[in-house]
């Protein structure tokens, strides 16, 4: 192994900081006669976009499979197919030259009308870490690097390039960074992508606390930040603030920028070494991986068939699908023909195949005769003659399939959706053919949720196929004839309509500010916590056949914090044929000390599953799917109490559930002060012991103000609802007159007594 050390000691200054800037957009530099070579990066995320000029930014890239897009990924909740496709994807750019791929991307869906959400994979950040760490782990499996984007809280496209997103702390931790924490700590991805934006002020390129001190220090990260393309704006500042290699290239610039600034004293060239270090160690790290040869286009795009149909999500069934018996079907939407897999932006792959679902249906039909109408045009424009059209050959048929896409430049880096709807036209075609044939069955194409109030109850069902890769029109027929048997399930909620989204009155943002006023309620933690009607809930998505769970069971009635616990239920396949079942694990406390969302997924398992199968699910749940994240504390804490496990096939669809008694291990640091109210000192424990004598004598002489019958048990509760939120210090001011020594002295010793416990 290349000893990187000595290599530093032998670069120039210039050299040093030239190797923290690209030298092509896609390039590091090679530094010859040190042997050291370049590395090579090319997005991602769902294939490989590796341009044939790597002198330029947005050309034409060469060939390579286009996997469905993270939205489709998500919906597989299926890990261990995600590492399949990390295989694959790895084995397209060692064919292809590249070290470093791009992606994922692993930024919450904080609202339904994000750009780029079809490139990020869920609302949850149990889901989203768990998947992309099988991801990273397929990829670097085979000695390819990922890059693991954006970090973080970049949730949006407006403004993108200096909104500062506004967060406390507690929902930082629970929500925006736990998905980046998980595939850290889990995959070791080679390198983090810092987000454009701004994070509580500061550019997340700069951004110390984030990149120093919870990447690299506590999560132990040990690749390179690199800057999403664009993202420096003082690349002094930014490799103080962690960011270790700019992208794209060449910026000279900047390598002067940095060179005058150790010079000058103004940059500690130990901080330029450390950047240095870390490029290098990936550089020689991707260098143990030859590259060249080529890679198997068809088994490739069978894999993209294959996790397409996974991933699709069954929303609505009436017992129409999977077809059988129609003798004439009327294929309506452009879709069918032009279609529709993948979104808008730096993503964009140029594929090597392309599944036709008209054609794909075709073959698959036999002797059904199949007609076709387009239905809408590419664009937003209305045409009543191809409605007009659809709706004749609907009536002509014995069941009318309506492929229906968001036209291309509704989803896409760069800017977000305005709303949820699917064109005028496509309102109206879906209305239209539904009326004139009750078995209409709509199947979409696009990467976040749309609204369907307009049309759905119309339909005799709906087929989620999101954005669906090069495959994705095999996938769609081998679902709607039965050769798969549908088992995706939703990794975000569809709401009813944009204004019940949780960010909705804090989105956009302007000014330069968003502020995420929805705090740790973003997705179903939201419309759990409202009671709120939605679409279609996270977790939701049918099959052909039914399960039905039983036996929940635990090894105790309490458990340790430290050793987690683990439930196990019976599954069984209780229809008539053979099928996935996504069994989703929640965790709910029933009481704690700050506010909390009533479930959250702390736990899943795919299972397969014959016809009359029983199969036995046992699911661990560990210390973090009890605890909260806790500002005052500035940690992850558990508080002994009750929790309850549910367990569902959707967020809304819990089959059982099992109460457990969680013990804290847990020995905090004391909080109260002079501040503290009542009720804090009565619910810390040590707080309440030393109390108790001194809130015994205030009750006995409150006692004697109220005397007679009014000396009862519910005097002392009045007493004691009316002082629970005062602070101690005040209640006992108010008693001075009764007290031994100042009011002030008293607490103090009280606190005193209090640390001396600890
Ligand atoms: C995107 C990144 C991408 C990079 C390189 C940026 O605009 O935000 O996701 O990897 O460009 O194309």
């Amino acid at each position: 192994m290349t000893n990187i050390q000595s290599l530093i000691a032998q670069l120039t200054l210039e050299e040093k900081a030239a190797l923290c800037t690209g030298a092509t957009p896609w390039t590091t530099l090679p530094v010859d006669r040190l042997d050291i070579p370049p590395l090579v990066v090319s997005d991602g995320p769902h294939g490989v976009r590796f341009q044939k000029d790597i002198h330029t930014l947005n050309t034409e890239s060469y060939p390579a499979t286009c996997f469905p897009t993270a939205s489709c990924l998500a919906s597989t909740w299926d890990v261990d197919l995600l590492r399949e496709m990390g295989h694959a994807l790895a084995e397209e750019c060692i064919a292809l030259g590249v070290d470093v791929l791009l992606g994922p991307g692993v930024n919450m869906k904080r609202s339904p009308l994000g750009g780029r959400n079809f490139e990020y994979l869920s609302e949850d950040p149990y889901l989203a870490g768990e998947l992309a760490a099988g991801l990273i782990d397929g990829i670097q499996g085979k000695g390819v690097g990922a890059s693991l984007k954006h970090f973080a809280a970049n949730n949006q496209e407006f403004q993108r390039f200096s909104i500062s997103a506004e967060l406390d702390e507690r929902t930082l931790r629970e929500i925006y960074l736990p998905a980046f924490e998980t595939a850290v700590k889990k995959a070791k991805p080679w390198t983090v992508m810092c987000a454009y934006n701004k994070l509580n002020g500061a550019y997340c390129s700069e951004h110390h606390e984030m990149l120093v001190d919870i990447l690299k220090e506590e999560w132990g990260f040990e690749g390179f930040v690199v800057s999403d393309w664009g993202a420096v704006h003082d690349r002094v500042a930014s490799l103080k603030g962690g960011l270790d290699l700019e992208m794209p290239g060449p910026r000279e610039h900047r390598v002067k920028a940095v060179v005058e600034a150790v010079r000058a004293g103004k940059l500690d060239e130990a901080v330029l070494d450390e950047a240095v270090r870390r490029i290098l160690y990936i550089v020689f790290r991707a260098w143990q991986t030859p590259k060249g040869g080529s890679f198997d286009i068809q088994t490739h795009h069978r894999l993209a068939q294959k996790i397409a149909a996974e991933g699709m999500v069954l929303l609505k069934n009436d017992g129409i699908l999977p077809l059988q018996g129609h003798r004439r079907i009327a294929v309506i939407g452009r879709a069918a023909k032009k279609p529709h897999i993948q979104g808008g932006g730096s993503s964009q792959v140029n594929p090597t195949l392309v599944a036709t679902p008209f054609d794909e249906l075709q073959s698959r039909a036999g002797g059904v005769e199949l007609t076709y109408a387009p239905g809408y045009p590419a664009d937003e424009s209305i045409h009543q003659g191809l409605i007009d059209e659809a709706v004749v050959q609907a009536q002509a048929a014995d069941l009318a399939l309506l492929y229906i896409a968001l036209p291309a430049d509704k989803e896409s880096e760069g800017y977000d959706r305005t709303d949820l709807d699917l064109t005028g036209q496509q309102t109206a075609l879906i209305q239209a053919v539904a009326k004139a044939q009750p078995k209409t069955i709509v199947i979409l194409n696009n990467g976040a949720p749309v609204a369907m109030s307009a049309w759905i109850d119309g339909v005799a069902a709906v087929l989620e196929a999101w954005m669906m890769g090069q495959a994705g029109g095999a996938a769609i027929a081998d679902v709607l004839f039965g050769a798969v048997n549908p088992s995706g399930k939703l990794a975000e909620t569809f709401p009813i309509k944009v204004s019940d989204t949780p960010a909705h009155i804090n989105w956009p943002g302007g000014d330069g500010v968003v502020r995420y006023g929805e705090g740790i309620f973003i997705g179903y933690r939201y419309y759990d916590a409202k009671e709120m009607p939605v679409l279609f809930p996270f977790g939701h998505g049918l099959s052909y056949t039914t399960f039905t769970y039983s036996n929940p069971r635990l090894p105790a009635a309490a458990f340790d914090d430290v050793d987690g616990v683990t439930i196990t239920v019976d599954v069984t396949n209780t229809g008539s044929v053979a099928g996935k079942e996504i069994v989703q694990v929640y965790v709910s406390d029933q009481k704690s000390g700050l506010a909390r969302p009533p479930k959250e997924l702390k736990g899943f398992s795919k299972v397969e599953l014959q016809q009359g199968e029983t199969k036995t699910v046992s699911i661990h749940l560990d210390f973090r799917a009890f605890a909260y994240y806790h500002p005052g504390y500035q940690r992850w804490i558990t508080e002994t109490g009750d929790f309850d496990i549910l367990v569902g096939a959707s967020a809304t669809d819990i089959r059982c559930r099992q109460t457990v008694k969680l013990r804290s291990t847990l020995n905090l640091p004391c909080r109260l002060n002079k501040e503290s109210t009542m009720r804090e000192w009565l619910d810390d424990p040590r707080g309440v012991s030393v109390l108790m004598p001194v809130f015994q004598l205030m009750l006995a002489q409150s006692n004697q103000v109220f005397s007679g019958d009014a000396h009862s048990e519910s005097a002392n509760r009045d007493l004691l609802s009316l002082i629970l939120d005062m602070p101690l210090l005040s209640i006992l001011s108010f008693q001075q007159s009764t007290l031994p020594m100042p009011a002030e002295e008293m607490v103090d010793g009280l606190l005193e007594q209090v640390r001396s416990m600890e």
